[in-house]
C-alpha cells in the first residue's frame, strides 16, 4: 500500500529541512505519509500540481517562487490567503485543491513566544520589506490590530500596496527610510522581512539600531544563519532577539493540521531545525 503523497513544490529547493521536519511526525504518530520535494522548472509548475493531483496527494507546500502563481491551478483560495496574496499550503479537500497561508500566522504563533497579546496590541511595530513575507506577517499582525505599523520599503510604492491591502483593518503608515529611521526610539518590535542578512553578499544590517529602546524587540524571518549579523548586532546591544526558526516550524506545523488533523510536536520539529542550523 503505498504512502499519502505530501511535499514541496519549488525552484531552488536546495537543502529544504522540510521533509525531515515532516517525516520524523509522521513516523512519530505512525502517520502513513511521505513529505518529497518537488523541484520543479517553472514551465512545469501546472504540470506539477496536475500530477501531484492525479496522484492522489493530501496537500503539498509551495515556496519561492510560486506561491502566488500556483493559484492558477488550484480549485479554491481561502479568504486569508486570498487577502494575503499568496498561498504556501495546498490542502486536498474531497475532490479539491485548497490554498491556504499558514506564513503569517506560523510566524505569529512565534511572537506570541516571545510577547504577549497585549504587548503585540500596545505595540508600534517598525516592518522592513514589503514583498510576499511581509504581506502575510502584515496580514497576522493586523488581525491583532497593534498599535501602529510602520511600513519601510526599498521601493515605497510597494509598500503603499501593502498598506491598501490592509488599511480597513490596522493602522499602517508607509514611511520613508530617513523618517523611519528618525523615529526608532517609537518601535516596540522590529521585524526584518527582506532577505538582507541571509547570503555572504548581503552580510550586513537591513537596519540601524541607533535609539532603538532598550525594552524592543529585533525579529528577523531569517533563520539561515541561524543568528544574522542584525541580530547579532541587537542582541550585543541588550535586546531580545526572535529568528525565523519559529516561523518556519509553525507555517509547517500548521500545513502538517491542515493535511492530517493531528498536531505535530513543535518542540522537536524545532529541535530538528536547531541541530541543522544552529
Ligand atoms: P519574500 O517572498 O521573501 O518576501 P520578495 O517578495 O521578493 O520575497 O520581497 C523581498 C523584499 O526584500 C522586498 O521588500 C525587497 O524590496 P523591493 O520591494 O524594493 O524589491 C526587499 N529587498 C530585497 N533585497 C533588498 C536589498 N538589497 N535592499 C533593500 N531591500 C531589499
Amino acid at each position: 500500500m503505498p504512502k499519502t503523497l505530501l511535499g514541496l513544490i519549488g525552484h531552488p529547493l536546495g537543502h529544504s529541512l522540510s521533509p525531515q521536519m515532516h517525516n520524523e511526525q509522521f513516523r512519530r504518530l505512525g502517520l502513513d505519509g511521505y513529505y518529497h520535494l518537488f523541484d520543479t522548472p517553472t514551465e512545469e509548475l501546472q504540470e506539477s500540481v496536475q500530477a501531484l493531483r492525479q496522484l492522489g496527494t493530501a496537500g503539498f507546500n509551495i515556496t519561492i517562487p510560486y506561491k502566488v502563481s500556483v493559484m492558477a491551478y488550484i480549485d479554491r483560495v481561502d479568504s486569508s490567503a486570498e487577502r494575503i496574496g499568496a498561498v504556501n499550503t495546498v490542502v486536498r479537500e474531497n475532490e479539491e485543491l485548497v490554498g491556504y497561508n499558514t506564513d503569517g500566522e506560523g510566524y505569529l504563533e512565534s511572537l506570541l513566544a516571545v510577547r504577549s497579546l497585549e504587548q503585540i496590541k500596545n505595540a508600534n511595530i517598525l516592518v522592513i520589506g514589503a514583498g510576499g513575507a511581509a504581506r502575510a506577517v502584515c496580514y497576522a499582525l493586523s488581525l491583532r490590530r497593534p498599535n501602529n505599523i510602520i511600513l519601510v520599503n526599498r521601493t515605497q510604492e510597494k509598500a503603499e500596496q501593502l498598506k491598501s491591502h490592509l488599511e480597513d483593518i490596522a493602522s499602517i503608515e508607509v514611511v520613508p527610510k530617513e523618517e523611519a529611521e528618525s523615529r526608532n526610539s517609537e518601535y516596540d518590535i522590529l521585524i526584518n522581512t527582506t532577505s538582507i542578512g541571509m547570503s555572504p553578499e548581503t552580510d550586513r544590517s537591513p537596519w540601524p539600531l541607533k535609539n532603538v529602546k532598550t525594552s524592543a524587540l529585533c525579529s528577523d524571518l531569517i533563520y539561515n544563519p541561524w543568528e544574522t549579523r542584525w541580530l547579532k548586532e541587537a542582541r550585543k546591544a541588550g535586546l531580545d532577539t526572535l529568528n525565523g526558526s519559529g516561523m518556519f516550524v509553525n507555517q509547517g506545523a500548521l500545513a502538517f493540521k491542515y493535511w492530517t488533523g493531528q498536531e505535530p510536536d513543535r518542540k522537536a520539529m524545532h529541535s530538528l531545525v536547531e541541530n541543522h542550523l544552529k
